[in-house]
């Protein structure tokens, strides 16, 4: 794919229809992007220490191009996230900042972030607008599409969460840069499985 080249793929579910755009340089674009779907907006970005330090700025200076100042919520990496006090701590975040239902939780992050931001914009004043912008092979492959969202319970993983389809998916190839090698594997390992089904 060229640099400039941004592919949109529109998944048809009605009036819960959203586009999965596909290229390099949308971080610098979400703002314009988000805007168009959901004009006035205003945003949460929740993401993990490990992606802000690398992709925060310019998420936000792509939000900012498009007049959305956001709130962020940098939560800690790994599987442990997706609990019960870090989903109170993202929907306190999103309440304290005093966002409405048609403002807009972000996701920027791997699988972790995508499951717990998308549930918590699920819950949060009976369901908040969505968008997901993943940063992994895993998130960009498999887990930031189809709604399925969530957190692990003491009883087992993915255990408690609800549907939320996301309003839009921002699935930009140049964060892959910065992803360690053993996640872009793992990544590559799910992407191989769906070659062998089909
Ligand atoms: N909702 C679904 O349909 C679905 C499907 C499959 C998996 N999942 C969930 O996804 C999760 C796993 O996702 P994952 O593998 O992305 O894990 P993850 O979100 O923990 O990310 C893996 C690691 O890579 C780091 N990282 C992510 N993007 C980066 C980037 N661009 N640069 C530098 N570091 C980066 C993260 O900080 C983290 O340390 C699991 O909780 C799993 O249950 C959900």
């Amino acid at each position: 794919m060229s640099s400039n080249a941004t592919v949109t793929v529109e998944v048809g579910l009605g009036d819960r229809a959203y586009d999965i755009l596909i290229g390099s340089g949308l971080l610098l674009r979400a703002g314009t992007e988000i805007s168009r779907r959901l004009p006035g907006t205003r945003a949460a970005v929740i993401t993990d220490v490990n992606v802000a330090a690398a992709h925060l700025e310019t998420l936000r200076a792509g939000l900012e191009k498009g007049g959305i100042r956001p709130a962020v919520i940098a939560l800690p990496a790994g599987e442990k996230t997706k609990s019960f006090a870090h989903l109170e701590e993202v929907v306190d975040g999103v309440l304290a900042a005093r966002l409405e239902r048609g403002d807009v939780v972000v996701a920027l992050g791997g699988g972790v972030i995508g499951d717990l931001a998308g549930f918590a914009a699920g819950i949060v004043r009976r369901g908040m607008n969505f968008v997901q912008i993943p940063t992994s092979l895993l998130a960009q492959v498999d887990s930031s599409v189809g709604g399925k969202t969530g957190i692990n319970s003491a009883r087992g993983k993915n255990l408690v969460g609800v549907f939320h389809q996301p309003k839009l998916v921002l699935a930009d190839t140049e964060v892959l840069d910065t992803l360690p090698i053993r996640e872009f594997r793992a990544g590559y390992a799910e992407l191989a499985k769906y070659g062998l089904i089909d």
